[in-house]
């Protein structure tokens, strides 16, 4: 067995410890109160923090099709950079991940590569069109946990209603992006004082809203698992709260972008800026601020969303929406929740690691860090201020909007099932 120390950490921020990792079976092999000098191989972390392997929902990793601005292997270093063990990329490749071969495919390529594990999310329409499902059945007999027209939301009631029926038959998770597009047509920005001051198209909070309503009650007549993408206004919340409370089994995600920035972001015209569902007002970044810490949100997923800079460096309204965001989330998770001491890193570790895994029924990932358990781990330096630039990200794409924002925490290294996919010390 080869083994592995790493010595003076803090686990979710909490008192000192060291821990003994055994490399052959990435698992954690012992916890204790005395550094472990014997291993194989020691490293002393200086107190840093440590958690689970963070886990993203929701991530656009471009491959097949546009491998010009993001690959599978390109978007696995941007997720190891980031303190992410598993990513779950959406359907809306070219082509359209809607047959268990493509899916078979994603899944192989990550597990090649080895910084991540990548799992696939199926379209719940064939080709994204809103049309015909897809064989949701044999997607899942292949592995799929989760279903997604993500990109475009299924808009057609009867279709959502059978995806639902299917979903519900094969236990898998249904994830939707709300977005009545019969409202949204030519829309570039959210509806309201800012896009009307600068001529912009709004797409206004009741075309999330009124898919979220009609879904929540559909789940309640049909069940199954409901997952809600990137909820960003303050009515999704209180609908949420509304079947949460009747206890509809529906989660919800939340992305960095709609907690920290707004619409007031678009008054440059910059398309870094643009983005799906848009960058709404203050007191819906609020609202989804206590929604997250009162569970009615229940995780943050990124929805990483990488573009060539000929889609982005444009005028607003010919920008293709989407921000990057696996290396900078956990970042923006501790400036608005453990920096401002709203939360600490139990929360960090619940929101972004084992909600998530619970939610998509990972066994080997978000669990404690206790003898016996995989050894997916993240290592953060929560003083170790650094600059965010779009030029120095691994993704294979540069539109982060937090450009030139500066941080405190910092990823410093990240181990999948004991193997190091990230180390700061060598990026
Ligand atoms: O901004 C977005 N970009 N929202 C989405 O729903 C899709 C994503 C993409 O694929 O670029
Ligand atoms: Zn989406």
């Amino acid at each position: 067995m080869t083994t592995l120390a790493l010595n003076n950490v803090r686990p979710y921020g909490e008192d000192v410890t060291n821990i003994l990792i055994d490399v052959t079976d990435g698992v954690i092999d012992a916890v204790g109160e005395n550094p472990f000098d014997d291993a194989d191989e020691v490293v002393d972390c200086g107190g840093n923090v440590l958690l689970p392997g963070l886990v993203d929902m929701h991530v656009h990793l471009r491959e097949p099709g546009r491998e010009d601005t993001e690959t599978i292997a390109t978007g696995s270093d941007a997720a190891a950079k980031g303190g992410f063990t598993a990513v779950f990329t959406m359907a809306n490749t070219s082509p359209v991940i809607d047959q268990p071969f493509l899916a078979e495919a994603v899944w192989t390529k990550g597990q090649e590569y080895g910084k991540c594990d990548v799992y696939p999310v199926g379209s719940i329409s064939q080709g994204l069109k809103g049309e015909q499902l897809t064989e949701i059945g044999l997607m899942s007999r292949s592995g799929v946990r989760m279903f997604s027209d993500d990109g475009k939301c299924v808009n057609d009631p009867q279709l959502m209603r059978r995806a639902i029926e299917y979903a519900k038959a094969h236990d898998v998770v249904l994830a939707q992006h709300a977005e009545d597009h019969r409202m949204t047509e030519g829309s570039v920005a959210h509806e309201g004082e800012q896009a009307a001051r600068l001529g912009l198209r709004g797409w206004p909070r009741v075309a999330e809203e009124s898919i979220v309503a009609r879904d929540a009650i559909m789940t309640r007549d049909y069940g199954g698992r409901y997952h809600l993408c990137h909820a960003s206004t303050e009515g999704t919340v209180e609908l949420l709260r509304f079947a949460k409370n009747q206890g509809i089994d529906v989660t919800a995600e939340v992305t960095p972008h709609h907690l920290m920035l707004t619409d007031e972001k678009l008054a440059t015209y910059d398309g870094l800026f643009r983005v799906n569902p848009p960058l709404r007002e203050a007191r819906d970044a609020e609202a989804l601020k206590q929604a997250l810490l009162d569970g009615n949100v229940d995780v943050v997923a990124t929805d990483h969303a990488p573009h060539g800079s000929e889609d982005k460096c444009v005028e607003f309204e010919h920008a293709k929406p989407g921000m990057l965001g696996l290396e900078t989330s956990l970042a923006v998770v501790h400036r608005i929740f453990v920096e401002s001491g709203e939360a600490d890193w139990r929360f960090v570790a619940k929101v972004m690691s084992e909600r998530p895994a619970e939610i998509l029924r990972l066994e080997d990932q978000g669990r404690p860090i206790n003898v016996g358990e995989p050894a997916n781990l993240v290592l953060v330096d929560p003083q170790s201020p650094w600059t965010a630039h779009g030029d120095e990200m691994a993704s294979k794409a540069s539109n982060t909007p937090y450009e030139d924002i500066e941080f405190s925490a910092r990823v410093v290294g990240t181990w999948l099932r004991g193997t190091q996919t990230y180390d700061a010390k060598k990026a």
